[in-house]
Protein backbone atom coordinates (compact mmCIF):
# COMPACT_ATOMS: atom_id res chain seq x y z
CA UNK A 1 0.00 0.00 0.00
CA UNK A 2 1.37 3.00 -1.24
CA UNK A 3 0.91 5.77 2.02
CA UNK A 4 2.00 9.35 2.87
CA UNK A 5 3.46 8.75 5.64
CA UNK A 6 4.97 5.23 7.03
CA UNK A 7 2.68 3.22 9.16
CA UNK A 8 3.02 2.66 12.31
CA UNK A 9 0.94 -0.45 14.03
CA UNK A 10 1.18 -1.16 17.49
CA UNK A 11 -0.34 -3.51 19.66
CA UNK A 12 -1.58 -2.70 23.15
CA UNK A 13 -1.51 -6.00 25.78
CA UNK A 14 -3.21 -3.76 28.25
CA UNK A 15 -2.93 -5.90 31.52
CA UNK A 16 -2.84 -9.37 29.66
CA UNK A 17 0.57 -12.01 29.99
CA UNK A 18 2.68 -13.13 32.29
CA UNK A 19 6.35 -13.28 31.70
CA UNK A 20 6.17 -16.22 30.07
CA UNK A 21 3.45 -15.82 28.27
CA UNK A 22 4.94 -12.44 26.90
CA UNK A 23 8.08 -13.93 25.73
CA UNK A 24 5.57 -16.78 23.88
CA UNK A 25 3.93 -14.05 21.56
CA UNK A 26 7.27 -12.33 20.70
CA UNK A 27 9.11 -15.44 19.69
CA UNK A 28 5.70 -16.47 17.69
CA UNK A 29 5.88 -12.52 16.41
CA UNK A 30 9.70 -12.50 15.72
CA UNK A 31 8.91 -15.42 13.75
CA UNK A 32 6.10 -14.09 11.73
CA UNK A 33 7.05 -11.02 10.91
CA UNK A 34 10.80 -10.71 11.38
CA UNK A 35 11.02 -9.48 7.47
CA UNK A 36 8.77 -6.78 7.50
CA UNK A 37 10.23 -3.56 6.91
CA UNK A 38 6.77 -1.32 5.34
CA UNK A 39 5.26 -1.03 8.77
CA UNK A 40 6.75 0.34 12.21
CA UNK A 41 5.75 -2.48 14.28
CA UNK A 42 5.81 -1.90 18.53
CA UNK A 43 4.27 -3.80 20.85
CA UNK A 44 3.36 -2.57 24.54
CA UNK A 45 3.66 -5.02 27.13
CA UNK A 46 2.86 -4.56 30.94
CA UNK A 47 5.71 -3.13 32.67
CA UNK A 48 6.50 -6.31 33.87
CA UNK A 49 7.33 -8.11 31.19
CA UNK A 50 9.26 -5.34 29.62
CA UNK A 51 12.46 -6.39 30.90
CA UNK A 52 12.34 -10.13 29.13
CA UNK A 53 10.41 -9.03 26.20
CA UNK A 54 13.16 -6.06 25.90
CA UNK A 55 16.03 -8.88 25.55
CA UNK A 56 13.85 -11.02 23.64
CA UNK A 57 13.24 -8.33 20.61
CA UNK A 58 16.26 -6.65 20.68
CA UNK A 59 17.65 -8.05 17.43
CA UNK A 60 14.48 -7.62 15.54
CA UNK A 61 12.21 -5.11 13.70
CA UNK A 62 9.82 -5.20 16.77
CA UNK A 63 9.74 -1.95 18.96
CA UNK A 64 8.77 -1.75 22.65
CA UNK A 65 6.45 0.54 23.65
CA UNK A 66 4.83 1.33 27.93
CA UNK A 67 1.26 1.34 28.55
CA UNK A 68 2.04 4.55 30.28
CA UNK A 69 3.96 6.33 32.76
CA UNK A 70 4.70 8.95 35.49
CA UNK A 71 4.62 12.66 34.60
CA UNK A 72 7.34 13.12 37.05
CA UNK A 73 10.97 12.01 36.57
CA UNK A 74 11.52 10.46 39.81
CA UNK A 75 10.70 10.72 43.74
CA UNK A 76 8.20 10.43 46.37
CA UNK A 77 5.27 8.85 43.84
CA UNK A 78 4.03 5.21 44.64
CA UNK A 79 3.34 2.67 41.97
CA UNK A 80 4.54 5.04 39.39
CA UNK A 81 7.30 4.31 36.56
CA UNK A 82 9.00 6.71 34.78
CA UNK A 83 10.63 7.75 31.56
CA UNK A 84 14.00 6.92 32.38
CA UNK A 85 12.86 3.72 33.87
CA UNK A 86 11.51 2.73 30.42
CA UNK A 87 14.07 4.06 28.85
CA UNK A 88 16.45 1.16 30.48
CA UNK A 89 14.09 -1.68 28.66
CA UNK A 90 15.27 0.18 25.49
CA UNK A 91 11.10 1.08 25.30
CA UNK A 92 10.99 3.81 22.29
CA UNK A 93 7.05 4.78 22.28
CA UNK A 94 4.46 5.22 25.42
CA UNK A 95 0.70 4.65 25.32
CA UNK A 96 -1.31 8.10 26.92
CA UNK A 97 -4.27 8.83 27.72
CA UNK A 98 -5.58 5.50 26.52
CA UNK A 99 -9.64 6.28 27.21
CA UNK A 100 -9.25 3.18 29.67
CA UNK A 101 -6.60 5.26 31.74
CA UNK A 102 -8.93 8.43 31.44
CA UNK A 103 -12.26 6.24 32.56
CA UNK A 104 -10.54 4.24 35.48
CA UNK A 105 -7.61 6.73 36.65
CA UNK A 106 -9.48 10.26 35.71
CA UNK A 107 -6.73 11.22 33.49
CA UNK A 108 -6.90 14.42 31.85
CA UNK A 109 -5.94 16.14 29.20
CA UNK A 110 -3.93 18.74 30.80
CA UNK A 111 -2.06 15.36 32.76
CA UNK A 112 -1.46 13.59 29.22
CA UNK A 113 0.12 16.59 27.93
CA UNK A 114 2.51 16.69 30.77
CA UNK A 115 3.19 13.05 30.90
CA UNK A 116 3.69 14.10 26.90
CA UNK A 117 6.21 16.60 27.64
CA UNK A 118 7.75 14.18 30.53
CA UNK A 119 8.51 11.36 27.44
CA UNK A 120 9.92 13.84 24.95
CA UNK A 121 12.51 15.27 27.24
CA UNK A 122 13.46 11.46 27.67
CA UNK A 123 13.05 11.33 23.63
CA UNK A 124 10.59 8.70 24.32
CA UNK A 125 7.47 9.20 21.18
CA UNK A 126 4.26 9.42 23.11
CA UNK A 127 0.99 7.75 21.63
CA UNK A 128 -1.40 10.49 22.35
CA UNK A 129 -5.12 8.41 22.46
CA UNK A 130 -8.14 10.59 22.28
CA UNK A 131 -11.45 9.66 21.50
CA UNK A 132 -15.61 10.26 21.78
CA UNK A 133 -18.04 8.09 23.55
CA UNK A 134 -21.42 6.81 21.91
CA UNK A 135 -23.26 9.31 23.83
CA UNK A 136 -20.67 12.04 22.77
CA UNK A 137 -21.24 10.82 18.94
CA UNK A 138 -24.77 11.00 18.80
CA UNK A 139 -25.37 13.76 20.45
CA UNK A 140 -23.28 15.83 18.08
CA UNK A 141 -20.68 16.60 20.10
CA UNK A 142 -17.67 14.94 18.32
CA UNK A 143 -15.82 17.18 17.05
CA UNK A 144 -15.95 19.18 20.11
CA UNK A 145 -14.49 16.77 22.43
CA UNK A 146 -11.61 15.71 20.09
CA UNK A 147 -10.86 19.19 19.59
CA UNK A 148 -10.70 19.90 23.51
CA UNK A 149 -8.67 16.71 23.62
CA UNK A 150 -5.94 17.49 21.09
CA UNK A 151 -5.62 20.90 22.19
CA UNK A 152 -5.37 19.86 25.72
CA UNK A 153 -3.18 16.91 25.26
CA UNK A 154 -0.49 18.04 23.12
CA UNK A 155 -1.00 21.33 24.58
CA UNK A 156 2.82 23.46 24.86
CA UNK A 157 4.63 20.48 22.30
CA UNK A 158 7.09 22.39 20.29
CA UNK A 159 5.85 21.37 16.19
CA UNK A 160 9.37 19.22 16.72
CA UNK A 161 7.99 17.16 19.13
CA UNK A 162 4.51 17.30 17.53
CA UNK A 163 6.11 15.39 14.56
CA UNK A 164 7.77 13.07 16.55
CA UNK A 165 4.37 11.79 18.46
CA UNK A 166 1.50 9.93 17.44
CA UNK A 167 -1.72 10.47 17.63
CA UNK A 168 -4.37 7.57 18.18
CA UNK A 169 -7.91 8.30 17.60
CA UNK A 170 -9.84 5.49 19.67
CA UNK A 171 -13.58 6.16 19.49
CA UNK A 172 -14.34 4.33 23.15
CA UNK A 173 -17.21 2.96 21.21
CA UNK A 174 -15.26 0.48 19.44
CA UNK A 175 -12.82 -0.52 22.03
CA UNK A 176 -13.55 -4.12 23.04
CA UNK A 177 -16.96 -3.75 21.82
CA UNK A 178 -16.34 -5.36 18.99
CA UNK A 179 -17.80 -2.67 16.76
CA UNK A 180 -15.49 -1.32 14.61
CA UNK A 181 -15.75 2.68 12.98
CA UNK A 182 -17.10 2.28 9.45
CA UNK A 183 -13.94 3.26 6.98
CA UNK A 184 -15.80 6.49 6.29
CA UNK A 185 -16.18 7.37 10.61
CA UNK A 186 -12.77 6.90 10.90
CA UNK A 187 -11.24 8.73 7.59
CA UNK A 188 -13.23 11.93 8.54
CA UNK A 189 -12.33 11.26 12.34
CA UNK A 190 -8.70 11.48 11.43
CA UNK A 191 -9.06 14.46 8.63
CA UNK A 192 -10.82 16.40 11.29
CA UNK A 193 -8.05 15.95 13.85
CA UNK A 194 -5.43 16.23 11.14
CA UNK A 195 -6.76 19.75 10.67
CA UNK A 196 -6.84 20.45 14.18
CA UNK A 197 -3.38 19.73 13.86
CA UNK A 198 -2.47 21.89 11.31
CA UNK A 199 -4.45 24.87 13.29
CA UNK A 200 -2.16 24.00 16.68
CA UNK A 201 1.42 23.52 14.44
CA UNK A 202 1.11 23.81 10.77
CA UNK A 203 -0.03 22.43 7.75
CA UNK A 204 3.61 20.56 6.68
CA UNK A 205 3.51 19.78 10.05
CA UNK A 206 0.36 18.32 10.70
CA UNK A 207 1.17 16.19 7.67
CA UNK A 208 4.05 14.64 8.69
CA UNK A 209 2.24 13.43 12.10
CA UNK A 210 0.80 9.73 12.37
CA UNK A 211 -2.82 9.22 13.17
CA UNK A 212 -3.64 5.31 14.71
CA UNK A 213 -7.26 4.22 14.29
CA UNK A 214 -7.79 2.23 17.18
CA UNK A 215 -11.28 -0.33 18.51
CA UNK A 216 -11.39 -3.74 17.12
CA UNK A 217 -9.03 -3.29 14.80
CA UNK A 218 -8.74 -7.03 13.31
CA UNK A 219 -7.17 -9.00 10.08
CA UNK A 220 -10.51 -8.62 8.73
CA UNK A 221 -10.67 -4.92 8.66
CA UNK A 222 -7.16 -3.99 8.38
CA UNK A 223 -6.65 -3.43 4.84
CA UNK A 224 -9.52 -1.50 4.63
CA UNK A 225 -9.16 0.82 7.47
CA UNK A 226 -5.18 1.52 6.34
CA UNK A 227 -6.49 2.34 2.84
CA UNK A 228 -8.02 5.56 3.98
CA UNK A 229 -5.92 8.31 3.28
CA UNK A 230 -5.61 9.79 7.02
CA UNK A 231 -5.23 6.40 8.91
CA UNK A 232 -1.41 5.55 9.40
CA UNK A 233 -1.80 2.63 11.40
CA UNK A 234 -3.73 0.97 14.26
CA UNK A 235 -3.74 0.14 18.34
CA UNK A 236 -4.97 -3.06 18.55
CA UNK A 237 -5.96 -4.13 21.66
CA UNK A 238 -7.68 -7.41 21.97
CA UNK A 239 -5.80 -8.91 18.56
CA UNK A 240 -2.91 -7.97 19.21
CA UNK A 241 -2.28 -10.75 21.89
CA UNK A 242 -2.66 -13.54 19.48
CA UNK A 243 0.39 -14.05 17.34
CA UNK A 244 -1.38 -14.61 14.10
CA UNK A 245 -4.06 -12.42 14.38
CA UNK A 246 -1.78 -9.51 15.15
CA UNK A 247 0.63 -10.96 12.46
CA UNK A 248 -2.37 -10.91 10.04
CA UNK A 249 -3.25 -7.59 10.97
CA UNK A 250 0.38 -6.15 9.46
CA UNK A 251 0.17 -8.52 6.69
CA UNK A 252 -2.99 -7.30 5.56
CA UNK A 253 -2.32 -3.85 5.82
CA UNK A 254 0.76 -3.59 3.29
P1 LIG B 1 -9.40 -3.30 21.00
O1 LIG B 1 -8.61 -2.21 21.88
O2 LIG B 1 -8.58 -3.53 19.76
O3 LIG B 1 -9.44 -4.54 21.89
O4 LIG B 1 -10.74 -2.76 20.71
C1 LIG B 1 -7.97 -1.12 21.29
C2 LIG B 1 -7.30 -0.27 22.34
O5 LIG B 1 -7.89 -0.10 23.42
O6 LIG B 1 -6.18 0.24 22.15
Amino acid sequence: MDKERKLIIAGNWKMNKTVAEALDLVQGLKRELGAIKEVDLVICPPFTALSEVSKASLDSNIRLGAQNMSEHGGGAYTGEVSALMLKEFSVKYVILGHSERRQYQKESDALVARKAAAAHAMELKPIICVGETLQEREGGLMEKVLETQIRGSLAGLSKEQAVESIVAYEPVWAIDTGKTASTEQAQSAHAFIRSILSGMFDEPAAKRIRIQYGGSVKAANARELMSQADVDGALVGGASLEERSFADIVKNSI
